[in-house]
């Protein structure tokens, strides 16, 4: 909970290689990730020296070393989001800078060098460094404009079955939880994660954000979904709680809100 208070999008890095013991502990949470998903997900590290070439358009700077996310066949773009959040808190633990990239890097630049299939999606990215606390004014200003030390508030997110705000008194444990969802990175910062209550259970609902990302070949919302699984279910565990998003058969319907998981 504490490291994903502490997470931010790094754009900019100190121009040093990520010592080597530090990295094949890397390598070794990336591997071990991927065995347990075999045939759904790649997560390949390279390094990339971006000199002269169009990578990431000026968004980053100073980092050497990227992580993909790469969808296979066997796998789903929520369960990607969750799991690239997943190694995203890893490296923070490790205090890694990091950046989810989902629409500004030159997909054909990286696929190159991380030796990818033409049916493996490289569709997230980040890089990986030292943090350089002095941000570059591309950053400041892209922080700005994504709005992006701010969050919607407590009750435009969670609701009740009626669509009341729900009364954090009850929560108790899942209030934090909910507090971490709601403090978690979006693409865009559009932050659509939705909860409802219904019947004493958590429902995880999508809602779009009209036009959205129409340039990009995959739902990136769906991305957003993940993380809030993992902000949410994480918490829970580190409280001693345990449980899983799984879809239920005839979720309740509600207009204008895309049903995604229920909270067991
Ligand atoms: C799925 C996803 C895709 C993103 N894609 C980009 C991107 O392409 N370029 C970028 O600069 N930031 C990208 N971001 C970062 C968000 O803009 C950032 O998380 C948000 O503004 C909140 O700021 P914070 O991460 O510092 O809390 C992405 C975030 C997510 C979750």
């Amino acid at each position: 909970m504490e490291i994903i208070k502490k997470r931010r999008s790094v754009r900019t890095f100190e121009d040093k290689k990520i010592e080597n013991s530090l990295r094949e502990k890397i390598e070794n949470y990336l591997t071990d990730l991927e065995k347990d998903y075999t045939s759904k997900y790649k997560f390949p590290l390279i390094d990339i020296s971006l000199e002269g070439k169009v990578g990431t358009y000026g968004v980053i700077k100073g980092a050497n070393s990227y992580i993909g996310g790469v969808l296979l066949e066997g796998g789903n773009l929520v369960e990607l989001g969750y799991l690239f959040e997943k190694i995203i808190i890893y490296l923070t633990s490790l205090d890694i800078g990091t950046c989810w990239l989902g629409g500004t890097f030159k997909r054909g630049e990286f696929f190159e060098a991380m030796d990818l299939k033409d049916d493996e999606n490289l569709l997230l990215l980040t890089p990986i460094g030292y943090i350089e606390e002095k941000m570059s004014l591309k950053e400041k200003s892209m922080r700005v404009l994504a709005k992006s030390d701010r969050r919607k508030e407590f009750d435009e997110l969670f609701f009740d079955e009626n669509l009341d705000p729900l009364y954090l008194d009850d929560l108790k444990e899942f209030n934090l939880a909910l507090e971490m969802i709601r403090i978690g990175p979006s693409a865009s910062n559009k932050q659509p994660w939705r909860i409802i209550k219904i019947n004493g259970q958590f429902n995880l609902y999508l809602k779009r954000t009209k036009d959205y990302a129409k340039n990009l070949d995959y739902d990136i919302q769906m991305i957003d979904m993940g993380i809030a699984q993992y902000h949410f279910q994480s918490t829970l565990e580190e409280k001693g709680i345990q449980g899983a998003w799984e879809r239920v058969e005839n979720p309740r319907d509600y207009e204008g809100l895309e049903y995604i998981s229920t909270w067991i």
